[in-house]
């Protein structure tokens, strides 16, 4: 056990998870988990379905089969949340049909005073609260619920308790995501997740590298390494450890294939990090480097601390020590006070970089954010048809990227069946690029090679590769 989290606390929280098991045990009761947002939202789903197995319950995929719903919601743009809260109003039939039916809400919106209060005035049926800091305290809120039927909510500001070892359901026996640190310092004007998720907070250089051979040990191939802004990794830690440091520890965990991260900010991703791309053999050749906007004067509004200038040349550099590298970011369109002109150069940046894939939003206020307070907000008719003309220079150079690819063998993690044809495997190349092609179940989990035969904007499409074929 890590000793990151107080131990009284530790102990607390197995005594609190024995007697949930005590209180429920022989009702059969079932969870369910509605996760929102980033991949951060979902691992900690996976440490909340853990707490849940661990005292008891069992998991449907049904909602209207469970007994304990819980949301773990996202706070980043104004559309996740109003998902939340139609979700909410849907919960309230089931919650209307069966007494005992428990509604926790949790994630990032919990973190938000407004939200959080908008939950309590407008959804009186919901539970259980709590937050992004304090998952460890879901067996105590529950078990207080179910026995007195009261509304229980526990929300801690300070990310210094955040417990670093809780254990986490893995949803994927081939493939983890592994929290490197917490939290984010930058305060970009936009943004919520300084406020929901805290300060920056590194964990061990050691307990990472502990953790990321346990999951190879049962099988895991392909890690993730989580992080708002991965490049800052360390800089609490003493000895101070850059994220180059943990990287070429983490490559040489022998039986592991795959290493990738999220998310690293321009401004100071290092000369040192950029060569790991040539030099460790697991790092895939991808990088998703989110740029916003792609003029001075916006990328100035939004606290980024980099210019433009600055960040064509790092990926000029990337581009040089590694040619093959794949390249994606995020955009962001209509920033208050955003001229056709500032939009321009967003288009001509794109031109330049030629990323082979992007997550593109229109930018969405957000209440105790500087941006918020801004006068000049754009219209919302402006913002949507930049996005339009946006997508419309985006999906071509994808594509060509993608084409790029046809005839070559290229090596897929599959991933799973897909949707529409139990025929298909879906899987992923080094460069994150989604691959399609024939194949059954039992491929699931491994890396396998594929010709490519087809391409377009978002999808490759291949075959089974046999050297001697
Ligand atoms: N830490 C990561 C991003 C986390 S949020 C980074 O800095 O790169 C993921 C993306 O959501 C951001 O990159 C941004 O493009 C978008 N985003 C954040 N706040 C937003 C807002 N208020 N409106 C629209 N998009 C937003
Ligand atoms: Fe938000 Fe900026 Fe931090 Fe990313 S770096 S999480 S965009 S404040
Ligand atoms: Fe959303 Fe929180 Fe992630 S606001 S994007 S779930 S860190």
């Amino acid at each position: 056990m890590e000793k990151e989290i107080k131990e009284e606390t530790h102990d607390e929280y197995f005594s609190y998870i024995t007697a949930l098991q005590q209180e429920i045990k022989d009702q059969n009761y079932k969870y369910h988990i509605m996760t929102y947002g980033c991949q951060m939202n979902e691992h900690d789903s996976e440490k909340i379905a853990w707490i849940c197995e661990e005292s008891g319950y069992y998991p449907t995929e049904n909602p209207e089969d469970a007994d304990l719903v819980l949301l773990n919601t996202c706070s980043i743009r104004h559309s996740a949340e109003d998902k939340v809260y139609g979700k909410l109003g849907e919960l309230k039939n089931l919650k209307r049909k069966k007494h005992d039916f428990k509604l926790a809400v949790c994630g990032c919106m919990m973190q938000r005073k407004e939200s959080r209060q908008f939950v309590l005035d407008k959804f009186p049926h919901v539970d259980i609260i709590f937050g992004t800091n304090n998952i460890y305290k879901l067996p105590e809120l529950l078990l207080k619920n179910l026995k007195t039927n009261d509304k229980e909510m526990d929300i801690i500001h300070s990310y210094e308790n955040t417990d670093n070892s809780l254990v986490a359901k893995r949803i994927y026996h081939y493939k983890a995501f592994v929290n490197i640190m917490y939290g984010c310092n930058n305060f970009c004007t936009y943004c919520v997740v300084p406020y929901t998720r805290g300060r920056e907070n590194s964990r061990k250089l050691e307990d990472i590298v502990q953790e990321v051979k346990n999951l190879v040990a049962n099988g895991v191939v392909e890690i993730t390494l989580l992080g708002q802004n991965v490049n800052s990794y360390g800089k609490n830690l003493n000895p101070r450890v850059t994220f180059t440091d943990l990287l070429r520890e983490i490559n040489k965990i022998e039986g592991l294939e795959r290493i990738r991260f999220m998310t690293s900010h321009p401004k100071d991703i290092s000369e040192e990090l950029i060569y790991a791309f040539r030099d460790l053999d697991k790092l895939c050749n991808f990088l998703h480097l989110p740029v916003q906007a792609g003029s001075n004067d916006v990328l100035n509004k939004m606290n980024r601390k980099y210019t433009r200038e600055d960040y064509l040349k790092k990926i000029k550099r990337v581009k040089e020590i590694n040619p093959n590298i794949a390249l994606s970011t995020d955009l962001m369109v209509g920033f208050p006070g955003e001229t056709e002109e500032n939009f321009q150069d967003t288009l001509d940046l794109v031109k330049e970089v030629e990323y082979d894939n992007s997550f593109t939003f229109l930018y969405s206020k957000r209440e105790g954010t500087i941006a918020a307070r801004s006068e000049n907000q754009v219209e919302d008719d402006v913002k949507h048809e930049r996005f339009e003309r946006l997508l419309k220079v985006l999906y071509p150079i994808q594509r060509k990227k993608n084409e790029a690819f046809i005839g070559r063998v290229v090596n897929v993690l599959a991933e799973q069946v897909s949707k529409n044809n139990d025929q298909v495997i879906s899987g992923r190349t080094e460069e994150f690029k989604l691959v399609n092609f024939p194949g059954t179940k039992e491929d699931i989990g491994k890396i396998i090679p594929i010709k490519i035969r087809d391409a377009n904007s978002f999808v490759l499409t291949g075959d089974k590769y046999h050297e001697k074929s």
